[in-house]
């Protein structure tokens, strides 16, 4: 159930419980999910590929017998590869890797695919979208990061507007626009309805709904009102 429609594209809400309120997780998934969230989004950060330390599957486990939302992995790691089995063991639907992290971005894909999720690649904001058209046949899911990679409550960096209709129009171009686009970082209500107008399909938000001052439903009645 999407939180809105766009050119007849559904619009998909993915909060990142990397803002969630640890001391009550179970209770902010459940608020999310009852407030109409579609995925969830695990951002799993080794302290390497990026310069902060999150949670590992562990997290994911204890998640996936409380919500019925698609649970989505968003590897910001160094060797994603070693990595995969354990995620998916754990509960994850789609894994996203980045292609910076991957020196073989193609074989990493299908070991994804092997393994039972859907395949996301994750672009850096300093990444051309040309870094990933070669395995557009293979994957379901783009992620065009807004920020760099490794914190919440960034400041949305503007120039990814121009990035992600450039994405959506490689898409078009090489008939995949089936294709999740997801973006995220910095989107809160009042930047929303711009990813979606520039193609964006599928919005990651961690701080504009967990630290919404109303309260987690409330927030994603804001980024639903947005997008009407
Ligand atoms: C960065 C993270 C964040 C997070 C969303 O590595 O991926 O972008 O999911 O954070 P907010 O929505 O708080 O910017």
């Amino acid at each position: 159930m999407a939180i809105a429609t766009y050119q007849g594209r559904s619009i998909l809400l993915a909060p990142s419980i990397l803002a969630a309120n640890f001391t009550r997780l179970g209770d902010d998934v459940r608020d999310a999910e009852g407030g109409g969230a579609d995925w969830l989004q695990a951002d799993i950060m080794d302290g390497h590929f990026v310069p902060n330390i999150s949670f590992g599957p562990l997290v994911v486990d204890a998640l996936r017998p409380i919500t019925a939302c698609l649970l989505d992995c968003h590897l910001m790691i160094e060797h994603p590869e070693d990595y995969i089995g354990d995620f998916v063991r754990a509960g994850a639907r789609n894994i996203t890797v980045h292609v910076e992290a991957c020196r073989h971005l193609h074989r990493v894909v299908q070991q994804i695919k092997a393994a039972g999720a859907t395949a996301g690649v994750a672009l850096n904001p300093g990444t051309p979208p040309a870094m990933i058209e070669e395995v557009l046949p293979d994957i379901d899911l783009i992620l065009v990061m807004t920020v760099n990679p490794g914190f919440g409550g960034q400041k949305f960096i503007e120039s990814s507007i121009d990035k992600i209709g450039r994405v959506r129009r490689m898409l078009e171009r090489r008939h995949r626009d089936d294709l999740l686009l997801q973006v995220d970082g910095g989107i809160s209500a009042a930047n929303v309805r711009k990813v979606v107008e520039a193609g964006a399909t599928c919005i990651v938000a961690g701080s504009a709904i967990f630290d919404h001052h109303a309260g987690i439903a409330a927030a994603i009645e804001e980024f639903r009102s947005a997008l009407r």
